[in-house]
C-alpha cells in the first residue's frame, strides 16, 4: 500500500492569490515518479512514487538486495532510469547533477590523495581554484574534527576517520541534495554513536535535502522527518517521524513515539 498522502506537492499553478495565509510548505525538490530499473532479466525497481520536500531528511529502508543502492544511483544520475521519470528542483536527472552529493556505500578515498585534496576534488572538478578549494576542504576537515589530518594518505587514516573524510568531501561542493548509502554502517558502535550527532548538528539548519539508505532502524527513526520503506520494488510505507528537533540521538530510544515507530517500520519490514 502505498502512503504518500501526507506530503503536498507544491505546483505553483495551484498557489492561491493570498499565499501569506497558507501554512507554509518548502517545495519538492526531489520527485520521483513511476521509477522503473532492471538488470537484465531481473525487474529490482517497479513503480517508485516518493517526493520529498526541500530540506526534508528522508530514510530510505528495506531488506538486503530490494534496489536501495540502484535507487540511490538512478537519483544521482549515474545511469538512467529504465522507466518512468526522476526531476530534482524541477529538472529532469539525465546525468550527474553537480548540486548533488552521493557518499556511496563502500570506501570511496582516492588513496594517492592526501585527506585535503579527497575532499577538495568535487571542487576541483568544479574549476575552483587551489587556494580557495583548500581553504574550504580545511573547514570542513575541522567541522569533522580531521584538522590535524589534512595530509595523511588513506592507508594511514582509520575506518571512522576515512568515513569523516567522505562526509566532509560530500559536504564541501554545498549540494542542495545529499544522498548517503550507509555512511554509519561499517563503523565500530562508539564511532557511530558520535558521528551520527555530529553529522545531524551539521545538517539541521543547513536546508540540505538528505536522503540516507540505512539498515539500521533506530539510526533511521532518530535522524529523519520520514521513514519510506522500499519493498518489491515499491515505496509501502512512508511513515512521519513528529518527533521535536533538535534531537538527541541517544535518548530518543525510550520516547514512546519512538517505539510505536519502531514496531511499525519493523513490521513493515517483516522483522
Ligand atoms: N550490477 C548489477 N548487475 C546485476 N544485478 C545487480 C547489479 N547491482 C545490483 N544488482 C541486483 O539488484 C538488486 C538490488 O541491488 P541493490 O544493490 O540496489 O540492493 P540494496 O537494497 O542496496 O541492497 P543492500 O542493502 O544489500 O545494499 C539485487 O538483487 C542485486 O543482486
Ligand atoms: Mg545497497
Amino acid at each position: 500500500m502505498q502512503n504518500n498522502s501526507s506530503v503536498a506537492r507544491v505546483n505553483p499553478r495551484l498557489v492561491p492569490v493570498n499565499a501569506s495565509l497558507v501554512p507554509r510548505q518548502a517545495p519538492v525538490l526531489l520527485d520521483l515518479e513511476n521509477v522503473s530499473y532492471r538488470y537484465s532479466e531481473s525487474l529490482v525497481l517497479d513503480g517508485v512514487n516518493l517526493s520529498i520536500n526541500s530540506g526534508e531528511f528522508v530514510a530510505l529502508v528495506g531488506v538486503s538486495g530490494c534496489g536501495k543502492t540502484t535507487l540511490l544511483n538512478l537519483i544521482a544520475g549515474l545511469f538512467p532510469a529504465a522507466g518512468g521519470r526522476i526531476s530534482v528542483g524541477g529538472e529532469l536527472i539525465v546525468g550527474p547533477r553537480p548540486s548533488t552529493g552521493y557518499m556511496s556505500a563502500r570506501d570511496s578515498l582516492m588513496p594517492w590523495r592526501r585527506a585535503l585534496d579527497n575532499v577538495a576534488f568535487g571542487l576541483e572538478l568544479r574549476g575552483v581554484a587551489r587556494s580557495e578549494r583548500e581553504d574550504t576542504a580545511r573547514a570542513w576537515l575541522k567541522q569533522v574534527g580531521l584538522e590535524d589530518s589534512e595530509g595523511k594518505y588513506r592507508s594511514q587514516l582509520s575506518q571512522g576517520m576515512r568515513q569523516r573524510v567522505a562526509f566532509a568531501r560530500t559536504l564541501a561542493i554545498d549540494p542542495d541534495l545529499v544522498l548517503l548509502d550507509e555512511p554509519f554502517a561499517a563503523l565500530d558502535a562508539q564511532t557511530k554513536e558520535t558521528l551520527q550527532p555530529k553529522f545531524l548538528q551539521l545538517w539541521e539548519g543547513s536546508g540540505r535535502t538528505v536522503v540516507l539508505v540505512t539498515h539500521d532502524i533506530n539510526e533511521a527513526i532518530s535522524m529523519a522527518d520520514r521513514v519510506v520503506v522500499l519493498s518489491k520494488g515499491r515505496v509501502t510505507h512512508d511513515l512521519r517521524v513528529a518527533l521535536p528537533r533538535p534531537r538527541r540521538i541517544g535518548d530518543l530510544v525510550d520516547v514512546p513515539e519512538f517505539r510505536d515507530l519502531r514496531r511499525q517500520v519493523r513490521e513493515a519490514l517483516h522483522v
